[in-house]
């Protein structure tokens, strides 16, 4: 009932292209050959009707018969027509306009590569500094915990609950540190002082549960109860003394140091700065004058 389906055979479309080409170029090569023919039949006309009929026989330009300059205008078309033929065409036909497309479009296709791989490298750019923006807002936010601290060059800090000396600079660049901060401190400290010290937040460490102390100082008993009572300060400083500065190096991130260049009797010392903790970021010379007896460095310190 169904029959054998009969085969049509296949053709490539690159082949068919191919054929197409060719037979194109047969037509073109075909027509050339008749204008070639139909040029000669009409040269040799145009002579005859001027030599041997006399058409025009007295019309010449520049003393040179009509008809010479009417075969060398169609000799002028003939070659323009056999120049399509032969090089337009044929350089720049259907197949030169597809290699031509075939390019650009190459062209275009590297250049969205080349686009695509800059946009990668730029997005893992803006990712990796969204990151650094996040970790600078993030540690605009922490608070830089900072020792402030006077000592001498055998990390001498005071005697009998006092100073060892007194250096004018170094109480101004105290109080303009510290100015409009929390300023942590231990109890022995916080007595030393005939007074709270003005324009400061005071906060004082004791382990006693009902320390008394003027309006306005706040009264913790632990370091991280000091450090949380002065979470909303950008730069909360700690003050001293000995035992506070003890237990809080390991917290802190800088240290704002007096290292006055001298060695005195004392009963309370500062640890001593590990240099593989911390890296030296500023030193200022003080040389001896009036105000001040002894010849010290402001030093900052900042964690590693
Ligand atoms: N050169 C300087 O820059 C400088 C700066 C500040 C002070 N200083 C000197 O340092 C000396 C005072 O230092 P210091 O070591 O003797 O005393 P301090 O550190 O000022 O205070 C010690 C007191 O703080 C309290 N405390 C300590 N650790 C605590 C903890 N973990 N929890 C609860 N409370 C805690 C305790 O108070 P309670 O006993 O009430 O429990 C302790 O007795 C003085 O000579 C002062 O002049 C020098």
């Amino acid at each position: 009932m169904f029959g054998k389906k009969k085969e049509i055979p296949q053709i490539d479309p690159a082949q068919l292209e191919l054929i197409q080409n060719a037979q194109n170029r047969i037509k073109q090569k075909k027509r050339l050959y008749i204008h070639f023919v139909l040029f000669l039949i009409g040269a040799l006309f145009l002579i005859l009707a001027n030599t041997v009929l006399g058409i025009g026989e007295h019309f010449k330009l520049f003393d040179i018969n009509w008809f010479v300059f009417a075969i060398l205008l169609w000799l002028f078309f003939f070659i323009y027509h056999a120049f399509n033929v032969f090089i337009t065409h044929k350089f720049m036909g259907k197949a030169w306009e597809q290699k031509q497309l075939s390019t650009l479009v190459e062209l275009q296709q590297r250049r969205i590569e080349k686009l695509k791989t800059n946009l990668k490298k730029e997005a893992s750019h803006i990712a990796q500094s969204d990151l650094y923006n996040e970790s600078l807002i993030e540690n605009e936010n922490k608070s830089v915990v900072t020792i402030i601290v006077a000592a001498a060059q055998n990390d001498a800090i005071g005697k009998g609950n006092k100073l060892i000396w007194h250096l004018s600079d170094d109480l101004k660049r105290f109080k303009s540190l510290t100015n409009g901060h929390h300023i942590i401190m231990g109890r022995k400290t916080f007595e030393s002082f005939p007074k709270p010290l003005p324009n400061r937040t005071h906060i004082v460490i004791t382990r006693q549960s009902d320390y008394p102390v003027p309006e306005g100082v706040i009264v913790v008993n632990t370091l991280e109860d000091a450090l949380d009572a002065a979470k909303t300060d950008t730069q909360p400083f700690i003050i001293g003394g000995g035992e506070i500065y003890r237990q809080s190096l390991d917290i802190a991130d800088k240290i704002e140091l007096t290292r006055v260049h001298e060695d005195f009797e004392a009963d309370t010392f500062f640890p001593k700065i590990d240099l593989s903790i911390w890296k030296e970021t500023a030193n200022t010379f003080h040389t001896k004058d009036e105000n001040h007896k002894h010849e010290f460095s402001f030093l900052t310190y900042e964690r590693k």
